[in-house]
């Protein structure tokens, strides 16, 4: 039997819904007073809006006839109205003798029919199914419309182009949710009924896959006064492939269904978050398992996967193209030079918990003392008093961590005693090295931002005492937290 799911395709994964929802738990919504989602398909989306926000603050709006029945119902249309009004015609050889809702679930149901190819014998048999079996799924799809109304009862809906919804909603105080189609032509070939099915559809054209209308909204969006979250459906991950420009643009979710697969969250405004959410399943040979725990104050204690002065951890060589693909994984957004010759992870009991490049490069030429951390960057997990980027900083300037990179790399009769790094900050320090790198210099770049360059000696420490010591921290970071400080 037919089911919802598959009478409409492209609407997010749930992951994509939940970490939209997490993000909306994090952010002050009352600040918003219009909430804006234009390309709103099936509403999927909408449903998690409206956990968050009024429903009567909510203005959908697309294209499809499909979800202009809908979003008209839902905002409060008589069926037969919005037959009317979008002028529906169906074949004559369709029954049309519904009432209520149901004869908007037929308009969905004969749209499905007629668009359902039927050039083999299985199709043949489907299509013999549907008509067999009408009024059932009439009366299936009439239940989703309605549970939809209940829920979304009094939201507001429009037939409009997106790029017009957006021009007229730049103003602070709005949010934009939009997932626009990434692909071309996906959309209206699922929806082709070859003329059976018409209505008075809008002359607009799709917003496909053309990088100039996403990229469009990218730039137009980057510094504007209304909070947007976009749905992004083209890998970043590689930076070969990587043909749009996110800068300014916070990626706060991803959802990793293969080493090529990648859907992500951005937000044109910064978030504490960055999730990282993968199918247990699909481990690959080259694939690490990535860390991710949660701090338990109850039982002042790391939890789900666990970090404890017990834990295993190793730093292991892995190669370039696996460290810059865990890299960009982590990575909010790309800043500065990051090319290492020397890559690896850092492992608690088999988990990724940071990636790390060095180059070592100076330190062997020129007898420097020291090495270059050109990048080194963690799974963050909201759950933690203490970024768990902290950790891997007290990794990286231990003295165990000196011994393996010797370990790794042939010094001959170099020797180095410490560790340098730059960071690129809006601020004028990072927190996170507060305490374990002193700052040696810092520059004003041209953007306003600041190049800090940071050094120390590598303390006399192993891992296991870093992590004591890390766990400490997050407990007095946790204190001092609830204490008001
Ligand atoms: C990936 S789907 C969005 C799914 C949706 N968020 C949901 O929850 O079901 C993209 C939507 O963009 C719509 N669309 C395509 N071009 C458009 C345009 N120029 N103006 C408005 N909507 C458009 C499509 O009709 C489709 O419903």
């Amino acid at each position: 039997m037919l089911m919802w799911k598959k009478l409409y395709k492209g609407i997010e994964a749930k992951p994509l819904r939940q970490g939209l929802s997490k993000l909306l738990h994090e952010v002050d919504t009352d600040r918003y007073d219009k909430v804006i989602a234009p390309c709103c398909g099936r509403f999927a989306t909408t449903e998690v809006l409206s956990n968050h926000f009024d429903n009567s603050d909510i203005y959908t709006s697309d294209i499809l006839l499909f979800s202009s029945v809908i979003g008209k119902y839902i905002g409060g249309q008589e069926p037969q109205d919005i037959i009317d009004e979008l002028n529906v015609e169906l074949p004559n050889e369709w029954e049309q003798d519904y009432e209520g809702v149901d004869c908007l679930s037929n308009v969905l149901f004969a749209q499905k029919y007629y668009s359902t190819k039927h050039n083999n014998y299985y199709m043949e048999n489907v299509r013999k199914e549907f008509l067999e079996n009408k009024d059932v799924y009439v009366g299936k799809l009439s239940e989703k419309i309605s549970g939809l109304k209940d829920k979304l009862g009094g939201i507001h809906y429009e037939v409009k182009d997106v790029r017009d919804v957006l021009e007229e909603n730049r103003d602070e105080n709005v949010f934009i949710y939009i997932n626009p189609p990434w692909y071309k032509g996906g959309f209206p070939k699922q929806f082709d009924t070859g003329g059976m099915v018409s209505w008075n559809s809008p002359d607009i054209e799709q917003f496909d896959n053309h990088p100039e209308d996403a990229q469009g909204v990218l730039d137009d969006f980057r510094d504007s006064e209304a909070d947007m979250v976009m749905l992004v459906n083209v890998p970043d991950i590689h930076s070969d492939l990587d043909e749009y420009d996110f800068s300014g643009w916070d990626k706060f979710f991803v959802l990793k269904r293969s080493f090529n697969m990648h859907k992500y969250l951005y937000s044109n405004f910064e978030t504490d978050l960055s999730l990282v959410q993968r199918r247990k399943e699909d481990l690959e040979y080259d694939e690490i398992p990535i860390w991710s725990g949660s701090w338990n104050q109850e039982e002042r204690k790391v939890e789900g996967d666990w970090l404890n002065k017990y834990s295993n951890v190793n730093f292991v060589k892995i190669d370039r193209k696996t460290a810059e693909y865990y890299r960009n994984l982590f990575l909010k957004n790309l800043k500065g030079d990051t090319s290492a010759n020397v890559c690896g992870a850092f492992l608690v009991d088999g988990k990724m918990i940071g990636v790390v490049g060095i180059d070592p490069k100076q330190a062997l030429k020129d007898n420097l003392g020291y090495i270059h951390e050109t990048f080194g960057i963690s799974p963050i997990t909201p759950e933690m008093p203490k970024s768990i980027c902290r950790l891997l900083m007290m990794f990286i300037t231990s003295s165990e961590f000196k011994q393996d990179i010797k370990n790794l790399v042939n010094f001959g009769t170099s020797d180095f005693s410490g560790v340098k790094t730059v960071c690129i900050s809006e601020n004028r320090r990072v927190n996170l090295n507060n305490g374990l790198l002193d700052i040696t210099d810092r520059e004003k770049l041209p953007d306003g931002r600041w190049k800090i360059y940071y050094y120390t000696d590598f303390y006399d420490k192993s891992y296991k005492e870093c992590i004591v010591e890390y766990l400490d921290e997050c407990e007095r970071r946790y204190r001092g937290l609830n204490n008001g400080g």
